[in-house]
Formats: C-alpha cells, structure tokens, sequence
C-alpha cells in the first residue's frame, strides 16, 4: 500500500535543480524543471549509482555527473543508445506543497 508523503514547499526546490531526500535506505531526488513540472526518482544512475541530483536537469531530463548519460525524468529510463533504468516516484502539488507517493 502507498501513501503520500509531504516533502517541502515548491520554491525550495531550485528551479533547474533538485533537493536529495531519504526515505528508509533509499535516497529520492525530487526535480524541478524550467517549465515548474515537478519529478522524483532515485537518486541512482541506471549505469554506475552517479548521484543524479547532481546533474544537469534540461527539458524533463537529468545528465549524470559521473559519464554524461541522460535519464528521462518521468520514466526513469536512460536515454539514446544507453540501456537501464532507476525507479520514478508519482508527485503532487497542493497549496504549493510538494508530496510524494510511496
Ligand atoms: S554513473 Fe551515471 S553515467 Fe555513469
């Protein structure tokens, strides 16, 4: 069973950044993009566990710091010719507030 979780006010989240929470063992990094959409994935590149809350976020899309890949930011999935995937979390925005469903 899931529930939704409140994380923060949207403005403390940098427009064309991220802010890294943990949850349990598992480290989310919730996105927000140039056009205010808001995402949340695991905080671990598909190829070697980059911290993708330290990449460079254009349109809806992550480059990891470490190798350059691409991950798309609603599906988790590595983009162009690389292959993985890390998890994506469903996110809502009420009165401002960011929650997470997990
Ligand atoms: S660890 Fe992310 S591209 Fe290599």
């Amino acid at each position: 069973m899931s529930n939704w979780y409140k994380i923060t006010e949207v403005d403390n989240i940098p427009s064309m950044g991220s802010r890294k929470i943990e949850f349990g063992d598992t480290e989310i990094a919730i996105f927000k993009t140039k056009d205010g959409s808001i995402f949340a994935i695991n905080n671990v590149c598909p190829h070697k566990q980059g911290n993708l809350s330290e990449g460079l976020v254009h349109e809806h899309i992550v480059t990891c710091p470490l190798h350059n890949w691409d991950v798309d930011l609603a599906s988790g999935e590595a983009l162009g010719d690389d292959h993985g995937c890390t998890n994506v979390y469903k996110t809502k925005i009420e009165d401002n507030i960011v929650y997470l469903e997990i």
